[in-house]
């Protein structure tokens, strides 16, 4: 077990979809002032070689060092990948671990990532064993120091408990999809409240385009002289979930990062909170 403290960054920088401009809005996202950077060895969504030109050419300008970042990757197993897989799909699953995290640290030129993330889970319903196996794997990467801790992603509640039966080891992070109609995640995080998981958010805005435009965020943000995106970030902070954002637009990288110093009203919090569901 690791005996550092669970790092926590304030906002996380998403390198999803970015293809070619990868390198240059990693970069630009340090520039501004992000430093938590999550990425996936999965040539499909994400260009992890490019986010380690992004920061190669962060370092070289002497913006930051290593050790000023968070680094998070994920495993992705075959049905998530397209033909440009970080591992042998004839290889077991433990070594498709070890393959993919190898691969992660060359793209990213460093020895050792802070959160190493299953992507997914192999059933939208069950832990099953392929899990099990996987989680084992990235425990003994993590135990050998390539990763400080490990997560979770696109988990139920559901999941999260069979892992709890199971007595498997509990992630440090889980990573979910946050749809305020489902009182933005609302048992999940309650799970992670409990259990002292850091719960990372990622489509606050796309899966919330209903929330962006409703009256009570609006008149949030008329008041706090905000962008309505500003509101939705601070609310997420506020009730414990630790944002990701993909924006790659310079002044919307700003306003991200300085939702940081809004205050929101505990009552316009809890209305937040119930506002779809
Ligand atoms: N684990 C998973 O399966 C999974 C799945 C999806 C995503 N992720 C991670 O999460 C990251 C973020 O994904 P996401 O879905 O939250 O974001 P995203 O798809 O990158 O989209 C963010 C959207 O919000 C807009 N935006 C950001 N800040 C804004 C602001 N201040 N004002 C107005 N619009 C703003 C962006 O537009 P502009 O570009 O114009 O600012 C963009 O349209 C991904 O890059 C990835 O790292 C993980």
């Amino acid at each position: 077990m690791p005996h550092s403290p669970l790092p926590v960054p304030d906002f996380l920088y998403g390198t999803a979809w970015k293809e070619d401009r990868t390198p240059s809005l990693t970069e630009l996202a340090l520039r501004m002032g992000f430093r938590a950077i999550d990425t996936a060895n999965q040539r499909r969504h994400y260009f992890e070689e490019g986010v380690g030109q992004g920061l190669a050419a962060a370092y070289r300008a002497g913006l930051v060092t290593r050790d000023d970042l968070f680094l998070q990757t994920k495993f992705t197993y075959r049905p998530g990948q397209d033909h440009r897989l970080p591992y042998d799909p004839a290889a077991s699953l433990s070594v498709q671990v070890a393959q993919s995290i190898a691969s992660s640290l060359d793209h990213l030129g460093t020895d050792h990532v802070d959160s190493y993330v299953l992507h997914g889970p192999s059933s939208n319903h069950d832990w099953t064993d392929a899990d099990i196996e996987v989680w084992e794997a990235m425990q003994k990467e993590r135990d050998a120091g390539r990763a400080r801790f490990l997560g979770v992603s696109n988990v139920s509640l559901r999941h999260l408990q069979q892992m709890a039966t199971a007595r498997a080891e509990l992630p440090a992070f889980v990573q979910n999809r946050c749809y305020a109609r489902l009182g933005w995640d609302r048992a999940v995080r309650l799970f992670c409240r409990e259990r002292k998981i850091i719960y990372q958010g990622f489509s606050l805005l796309t899966a919330n385009r209903e929330v962006l435009h409703h009256p009570l965020i609006a008149s949030l943000a008329a008041n706090a002289n905000a962008t309505p995106a500003q509101i939705v970030f601070s609310f997420a902070r506020t009730v414990g979930i630790l944002p990701l954002t993909g924006t790659c637009d310079r002044a919307h990288m700003k306003q991200d990062l300085a939702s940081r110093d809004l205050t929101l009203p505990l009552d316009a919090v809890h209305a937040i909170e119930s506002l779809a569901g």
